[in-house]
């Protein structure tokens, strides 16, 4: 029998240090599946803090599976605006749908009934069984590769699917049977202490003693990740058409990336501002002065976009496109309120 990924002593040491020094966040104060799964959602690519508010306002807009099943998707989009990976939204949707017609509308109470929903991989599907039904299963995520490749002094490529599935097989062994405390505390250690970019505080860690990465001193190299692909880079021009009191946005498409969001139409490349009016003569607008605006970048995982723009004053005289047309002219006024603007847009969106 191999020795255990962690001793008991060592998760007991855990559990402790975590019922001590755990942060009092709003989805810790629930044992509501429901919340709980959106929560975990909420969190695989955003910042705690940035997912405070968006949990609260979810969670009162729409309180239960139910409610979410039902909810207008561009309501949807609009509690999810500024959040990013919009696939998040609608997969949640998508599974709120699934529960309700095939679960009576609970949440799966087992493992495996979880991972069967959309969206819910098995990271997330630990963390639900664990933390919401006390099920001994772990649950993966960034930190928990990260502190566990420091406590095993493992130089192993952490982005590689069978390092993450031999660590989980192990974990599974050593879950206790507080297994939601368990799995928190994991994350709650990497997000606190084992912290990334070389820069644990050790001094502070209740697994010190057991870690391998501390005692070589090699805890801040790790943990180690496969080269990944560079980002492809994209130059944009973008436009930001108004009459008086009128904004031209276009809808994406349904599908790939940002699908069915709103946004300030774009093209491929950067042009000069001679190159504007036709442009936008092109859209069935008359153009009556053009301003740059200033550059600005933004970052999504596997592309950025570099953007230059320009506001373009357009003549007033314009009824609007037929309405399957992916271009609409909206009131500035409805603007903030009833469309959901992707942060790419962050530097253009904060003018209008
Ligand atoms: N990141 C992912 N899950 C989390 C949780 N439950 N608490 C804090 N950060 C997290």
């Amino acid at each position: 029998m191999n020795e255990p990924i962690l001793r008991p002593e060592a998760v007991r040491a855990l559990l402790a240090w975590y019922a001590q020094s755990k942060r009092d966040l709003p989805w810790r104060r629930t044992r509501d599946p429901y919340a709980i799964w959106i929560s975990e959602i909420m969190l695989q690519q955003t910042r705690v803090e940035a997912v405070k508010p968006y949990y609260e306002r979810f969670l009162s807009v729409c309180p239960s599976v139910q409610a979410l099943a039902e909810l207008p998707e561009e309501q949807l989009l609009k509690l999810w605006e500024g959040l990013g990976y919009y696939s998040r939204a609608r997969n949640l949707q998508k599974a709120a749908r699934t529960v309700l017609a095939e679960h009576n509308g609970e949440m799966p109470a087992d493992y495996e009934g979880l991972l069967s929903l959309p969206g819910i991989g098995e990271y997330t599907a630990g963390a639900i069984a664990s933390i919401a039904f006390g099920i001994r299963v772990p649950a993966v995520d960034g930190n928990v590769l990260r502190v566990l490749s420091r406590v095993l002094g493992s130089r192993e490529d952490v982005m590689r699917p069978e390092v993450k599935a031999n660590w989980r097989e192990a974990l599974l062994r050593v879950v206790p049977k507080e297994a939601g405390d368990f799995t928190q505390s994991l994350i709650e250690l990497g997000a606190t202490v084992c912290l990334p970019k070389g820069a644990p505080r050790c001094e502070d860690c209740p697994l010190r003693g057991d870690c391998r990465g501390a005692a070589l001193g090699i805890a801040e190299e790790l943990p180690v990740r496969g080269a990944k692909k560079p980002r492809r880079i994209e130059e944009r021009t973008v436009l930001l058409l108004r009459d008086g009191d009128r904004t031209v946005l276009r809808r994406r498409p349904p599908k790939g990336l940002l699908a069915g969001l709103f946004e300030l139409p774009h093209v491929l490349g950067h042009l000069g501002e001679e190159q504007i009016p036709a442009l936008v003569r092109t859209l069935g607008l008359e153009p009556l002065r053009v301003e740059r605006l200033e550059d600005a970048k933004h970052v999504f995982s596997h592309v950025e976009w570099h953007m230059i723009a320009y506001a373009v004053r357009i003549s007033p005289e314009f009824d609007g496109w037929p309405s399957e047309s992916e271009l609409l002219i909206v009131p500035n006024g409805d603007l903030h309120k009833q469309y959901a603007i992707p942060s790419a847009f962050a530097a253009y969106k904060k003018l209008l």
